[in-house]
């Protein structure tokens, strides 16, 4: 197997990460591969923001929110829940907000927000070459643009990417390949 297709099928989302910093050259090398992704008429719509102490408390604050919300939809108590929002949520090492430039044009648009997809995989590979795993969080809600003072006309929140060295192993499994492929004549 070629490390390129190692690194692909090896990468997982991970959610919990060892207290271990991830370096400012880290970061600036999956930055560097994400800015290298395909985008149609090189429009290079991605945009990164690498949110600062104040903003990390922000975000921490909607985690434990979203965190909430997820265990009532599942239909844990008011008491279970409380007692949750108890346990201090470990710091996340690194997140990096990543959204497209809105294209006036829903056609370019659409493909702006595939070329941003495209960056943020390179950005979480490149991530993951280093050792450091990661996970894309849908971060669209109106809220969100907001917290980060954009404009939902003019941007496209793509993903909130947590990074870290990750804490264990995780796995994960597709169907099988056929089941995706077919050929024409
Ligand atoms: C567009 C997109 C949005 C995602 N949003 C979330 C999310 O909000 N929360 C989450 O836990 N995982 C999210 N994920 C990660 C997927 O759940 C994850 O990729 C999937 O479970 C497969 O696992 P793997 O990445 O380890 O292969 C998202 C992935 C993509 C591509």
């Amino acid at each position: 197997m070629s490390s390129l297709q190692e690194l692909i099928t090896s990468r997982r989302t991970t959610f919990q990460f060892q207290d271990r910093a991830v370096s400012d050259e880290v970061i600036e090398r999956a930055l560097e591969a994400a800015r290298w992704a395909p985008n149609h008429k090189m429009t290079q719509p991605w945009r990164f923001v690498i949110p600062g102490p104040e903003m990390i408390g922000k975000l921490k604050a909607h985690f434990v929110r979203r965190l909430a919300t997820k265990m009532a939809a599942r239909g844990y108590s008011e008491t279970e829940i409380a007692e949750r929002m108890r346990v201090p949520q470990p710091d996340i090492p690194a997140q990096i907000l990543v959204y497209s430039v809105r294209n006036a044009d829903p056609y370019r648009a659409h493909e702006d927000y595939a070329a941003t997809c495209c960056a943020i995989q390179n950005l979480m590979l490149a991530a993951w070459a280093d050792g450091v795993a990661s996970g894309w969080k849908s971060f669209d809600q109106p809220e969100n643009y907001e917290l980060f003072g954009l404009d939902p006309e003019q941007t496209q929140i793509v993903g909130l990417i947590q990074l870290g060295y990750p804490l264990q192993e995780r796995q994960s499994k597709r169907r099988p390949l056929e089941e995706f492929v077919e050929r024409t004549r």
